[in-house]
């Protein structure tokens, strides 16, 4: 795919036109050779669209400076109308509202563009992030469905419209999305990462696991976000089959290290040690070397999701900069009220609380956290670290009975997961029901398979 498969791309320079060409491609196929952009910039500065994606690598950052050093491209992209086409007139409104925080203006924008350039995969996958970041999998299916008619052989936009589907549960579908995608090429990360994600739901990890394996060497040429989320999904499956120290090598050689400084990195390490931890493993000295590294950013608070990430990563490190990122997302929260008063603010005080000892503090908090917690966006088995962390609470307080209760539905959705088993068996004791505590207790061991 390139860029103007039906869309000119305006630039006055040949080289210009390649390396703007080269981004589209880059960004829609989870490659990594995004920069170059920035080169088209100098090559023509007159060039509207590499303004604009020059704007959106800054952006995809995600650091508290990157507005700052999107937004002269931003202007730059929305002034140089002239030689502009209405496609990149719109790309340039789009990625300056984004610039701007102006969220419902990025929403119509993305909608728009959908509907009157299905073939712009760029800007439909971008769409899919913004959604995704608020959560809304309905959002993010509207786009590729309204950019369905032209891409109908286009492995990527398979991949774009799988996702979605297996967050939406519509998992039949789901599958003969990422089968399409994989049938036009077998090599498609994101359709890789659409199938890790149905082996979870499904609770086929075995078979997620030596999926994800036999694609990874196609990795090596993603950019750092997919390469880093489809080993860290890799790892997950490694938990549920009760693998921890597989999953502590692919913590060391996967998830962490590769991008060090970089926030998506930072969050899916310490999502990953949390797990660890919580089903036994040692995490050694990992604590203090992600926390390091978090504590370098300050506090951002660009997404909600990732502060909650950096904060559980310097929490459990025991950093006085856990408490300084709370004090600033209690602001966003009297500020702004939304996702950071109802599911970010309770979520962090309650992993503070869970961190300082005290369970039935922590209980209470992200009680009131999960009814809203899918608006700090992200998918199901991202959020489902807080879960997790709501479920050890709930249990440390002695709450069986509601322990009981999400246990036994996490179960069934995965039979094999001995871990679920292992907590049930002591929650079962505590609701004073030992024969059930045993046959859990059966049930949760046993050599890693
Ligand atoms: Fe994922």
């Amino acid at each position: 795919v390139r860029r103007p498969r039906g869309l000119a791309v305006s630039s006055a320079s040949d080289a210009g036109a390649e390396r703007v060409d080269r981004f589209a491609h880059a960004f829609v196929s989870c490659g990594a050779d995004l920069a170059p952009v920035l080169q088209a910039v100098e090559d023509d500065p007159g060039c509207g669209i590499a303004h604009a994606y020059a704007a959106m690598l800054h952006m995809f950052a995600e650091t508290a400076a990157a507005p700052a050093l999107a937004r002269p491209h931003a202007h730059a992209a929305l002034r140089l109308t002239e030689r502009a086409t209405e496609n990149e007139r719109m790309t340039a409104a789009a990625v300056a509202a984004w610039v701007e925080g102006d969220a419902p203006r990025v929403r119509a924008l993305h909608d728009e563009l959908a509907a009157r350039f299905p073939e712009d995969l760029v800007m439909l996958k971008l769409g899919q992030v913004h959604r995704l970041n608020e959560g809304d999998y309905a959002g993010m299916l509207r786009l590729a469905e309204a950019a369905a008619a032209p891409n109908g052989d286009v492995a990527h936009f398979h991949a774009l419209r799988a996702f979605p589907l297996e967050q939406l549960h519509l998992l039949e579908e789901a599958e003969a999305a990422a089968g399409r995608a994989l049938e036009l090429d077998p090599d498609e990360p994101w359709a890789h990462h659409a199938v890790a994600h149905l082996m979870d739901t499904r609770g086929r990890a075995a078979e997620g696991a030596a999926f994800l394996e036999d694609a990874a060497p196609s990795w090596e040429r993603c950019n750092a976000f997919v390469r880093h989320h489809n080993w860290w999904h890799l790892a997950l499956h490694r938990l549920d089959l009760d693998d921890v120290a597989g999953a502590l090598a692919l913590y060391d050689r996967e998830v962490r290290g590769r991008a060090p400084d970089y926030g998506q990195e930072q969050a899916g390490a310490a999502a990953l040690l949390v797990r660890i931890e919580l089903q036994g493993g040692d995490p050694g000295a990992r604590w203090e070397e992600l926390a390091a590294s978090v504590a370098a950013r300050g506090p951002e608070h660009v997404l909600a999701f990732l502060d909650l990430h950096y904060l559980v990563a310097l929490s459990r490190a025991g950093r006085p900069e856990a408490a300084a990122l709370a004090d600033g997302i209690a602001r966003r929260a009297r500020d702004e009220g939304g996702v950071w008063a109802d599911a970010a603010l309770p979520t962090a005080l309650g992993v503070l609380a869970r961190d300082r000892g005290d369970a039935a503090a922590a209980a209470d908090l992200m009680e009131r956290a999960m009814p809203r917690l899918a608006g700090i966006g992200g998918s199901h088995a991202q959020r489902d670290l807080f879960e997790q962390l709501f479920l050890d609470v709930l249990i440390r307080a002695g709450r069986h009975a509601e322990a009981q209760q999400r246990l036994e539905l996490r179960r069934r959705a995965k039979p094999g997961a001995r871990h679920t088993a292992r907590l049930l068996a002591g929650v079962y004791e505590g609701l004073g029901l030992p024969g059930r505590a045993e046959a859990m207790r059966r049930e949760g061991a046993g050599a890693p398979r």
